[in-house]
């Protein structure tokens, strides 16, 4: 369930018409609404604690949406952070966050990463290889502190969904082996700069079928009795994130309460915390993406391309995997026309969908991109020297900037010439 409903100005976020937002902030724009934010994450972490898991790290997935007004609704109902660089660890930070609600996650984390994360006291830092176990040994030894560590295991299990995004198969970069984290989980016991505490897994995003994650997160139970059986100690299990949402044209998701039974049955028993790190399930349908249409262009050979005034430097999805988000009016208007719909970046690629049956648009009507919640803005970029697009967030009318649109001025400022140029 979402909080975007058409009334009488047409498609609203709460109560916050579409076209006002954007008549005032400009387009393009990504607009979120708090309280389906609000209400994901609390149906999520209810789903879960009503099956009986006791006490669950939800540790948003901030690579999702990390604009630090998200973290810190998502933070102020008690959820943690996942998080994978020093910057998010600062988002998740800044936005109020306890270092005891953060994990750090990522294949290749740096040096000052590491000491970052540790001096913040982070919750867990998820070992991804031996190497970096010996690098996060290495900066704790250098601090004086002891990190708490939880290994990535890489399950070996196909989890549907695009190539691109699948993480838990063994030719992926993700994790460790499971024989490789039982002799790794052993070593770090005995070092004096290491406190194992834990096992994690994901195995990809936009999952909608829960057998693959029922799969592997059997395997991960297994592990934690084995390791606990070998005399280790292990307080938490991390399952990871990646349960999917409904873009209108993928096989519905499976609900949270489904989930979070499938979890509460695999791990029925067992000794251990569990944490879970969800993004997209949290965001994606708590935001859209508004752009204005340029013009029709029609071609001599019957081909409509809508022009509009977002690109793929602003919503990279279909671009990138091919995804699919549903576009509607914001005005509704009856008819049907058969559209390209293709914004002003100088790439084939820079289609958003093809052959699509939408309402007639003509130029200066509004467009919203459903679903553009997670993964939208947080992989937007300035390509062609577009502005970064701006943020908003809604709760109930009011609504707020919450991240703004720079201006051309602030953008040249960053280029420096040097004077021998
Ligand atoms: N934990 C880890 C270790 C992850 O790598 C990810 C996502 C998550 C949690 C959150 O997964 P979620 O619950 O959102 O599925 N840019 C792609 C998605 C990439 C996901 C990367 N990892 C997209 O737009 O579809």
């Amino acid at each position: 369930m979402n909080h975007f409903e058409y009334g009488p100005e047409g498609l609203a976020c709460e109560g916050a018409p579409l076209a006002k937002i954007a008549a005032e902030v400009g387009t393009p724009v990504y607009v979120y609404s708090r309280a389906t934010l609000e209400r994901h994450f609390t149906v999520f972490r209810d789903a879960l604690v009503n099956a009986g898991v006791v006490d669950p790290l939800v540790a948003y997935a901030v690579k999702a949406n990390s604009n630090v007004a998200v973290l810190k609704v998502l933070g102020d109902l008690g959820a943690g952070a996942d998080t994978v660089s020093e910057g998010e660890v600062r988002r998740a930070l800044a936005a109020g966050i306890p270092g005891g609600r953060i994990v750090f996650s990522g294949v290749g984390k740096k040096r000052d990463e590491i000491a970052f994360a540790l001096k913040a006291g982070v919750a867990e830092i998820n070992v991804e290889s031996e190497p970096e176990m010996e690098l996060i040994a290495a900066v704790a030894a250098e601090l004086g502190v002891r990190a708490k560590i939880a290994f990535r295991v890489n399950p070996d299990v196909a989890a549907g969904g695009h190539a691109k995004i699948a993480t838990g198969k063994s030719e992926n970069k993700f994790g460790v082996s499971f024989a490789e984290a039982a002799r790794l989980y052993a070593n770090a016991s005995n070092n004096a700069a290491l406190e194992p505490i834990g096992v994690a897994c994901h195995i990809g995003s936009q999952i909608t079928d829960l057998e693959p994650m029922r799969a592997a997160f059997t395997k991960m139970r297994g592990l934690v009795e084995q390791l606990i059986g070998e005399g280790l100690s292990v307080e938490r299990l991390d399952l990871g994130g990646g349960l999917g949402v409904p873009y209108f044209n993928h096989p519905e998701p499976p609900p949270p309460a489904a989930f979070a039974a499938m979890v509460a049955e695999v791990t029925k028993g067992l000794p251990v915390k569990l944490a879970f790190e969800p993004g997209r399930v949290i965001a994606a349908n708590a935001g859209v993406m508004v752009s204005e249409v340029i013009h029709v262009h029609e071609r001599p050979e019957g081909r409509k391309f809508l022009v509009i005034d977002a690109a793929m430097n602003d919503l990279v999805r279909p671009a990138m995997y091919d995804a699919f988000h549903d576009i509607r009016p914001v005005h509704p208007k009856t008819g049907e026309s058969v559209y390209d719909v293709v914004g002003p970046v100088c790439e084939t690629g820079d289609t958003f969908t093809r052959d699509r049956a939408l309402p007639p648009f003509g130029p200066g009507d509004l467009v919203a991109f459903m679903s553009a919640g997670a993964y939208g803005s947080a992989m937007a970029s300035e390509y062609n020297t577009r502005p970064l697009v701006p943020e908003v967030l809604v709760d109930g009318d009011r609504y707020a900037v919450i991240r703004k649109r720079p201006t051309y001025d602030e953008m040249l400022a960053r280029d420096l010439v040097p004077d021998w140029v």
